[in-house]
């Protein structure tokens, strides 16, 4: 999988490229781009926004920015595949679309700053818009990051382990629920003990009770 972010802050994603998942993913033959918005603006003096049309505060991306950074690095825009435009406006992220993305060959994720981009990113070069949560913050850099560390580790391998990603919080195999409690050593910490069901050695017994748990949390 190619998974490209457009930026105004490539330096952000430095520490995120180092990360064991990232790195492991990167060895099978994954790639990460940092694209910086910048580099290819046909405005001057590097200029990438404007105040926005109908006044009010703030500056908005503009659209022939970024459109001008995607062609530079595709030969078109919008891009030949999925392409993710991160703001505190859109449809909300989770681990189903985080599986779907992790299907896609590539992907290009567009992190906006102050108010966003000019509405017709989003409308026109962008294929979906996301948001990570109701919260606004400073920019979609942490926004992109979670997508692609979501997205990173639900490629075969990036884990280590296979069964990590498979059955874990929100995944199908527990039908969309939180995953359960997990306990390892000591059994007896302060008088709180581990289930006896996980010491059984029964199998179907513990999945069932496992099950149980995850059902239990997501009525919670
Ligand atoms: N940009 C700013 N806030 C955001 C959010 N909550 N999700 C995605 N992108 C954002």
């Amino acid at each position: 999988m190619k998974i490209d972010v457009f930026t105004l802050f490539p330096h952000w994603f430095e520490w995120f490229r180092t990360q064991r998942h990232v790195t492991n993913a990167l060895g099978l033959g994954h790639e990460l781009t940092v694209v910086d918005l910048r580099e290819t603006t046909p405005l001057k003096a590097g200029q990438v926004d404007d105040t926005p049309y109908g006044g009010g505060a703030g500056m908005v991306i503009r659209v022939d920015v970024v459109g001008a950074a995607l062609e530079a690095r595709y030969g078109t825009a919008p891009p030949p595949h999925r392409t993710i435009a991160l703001s505190p406006g859109g449809g909300q992220f989770d681990d189903a679309l985080a599986a779907e993305l992790a299907a896609e060959p590539a992907l290009t994720l567009l992190c906006g700053r102050y108010e966003g981009f000019d509405e017709r990113v989003n409308e026109h070069l962008a294929t979906d818009v996301v948001s990570i949560g109701p919260y606004v913050l400073s920019g979609g850099e942490l926004a992109a990051m979670v997508v692609a560390d979501a997205v990173t580790r639900k490629l075969p391998g990036a884990l280590g382990h296979e069964e990590s990603a498979v059955e874990e919080s929100f995944s199908a195999a527990l039908e969309g629920a939180p995953e359960y409690p997990h306990y390892t050593r000591p059994y007896d910490w302060r008088g709180h003990e581990v289930p006896d069901v996980l010491l059984s050695g029964d199998h179907a017994l513990i999945r069932e009770w496992r099950l149980a748990q995850s059902r239990d949390r997501r009525r919670k």
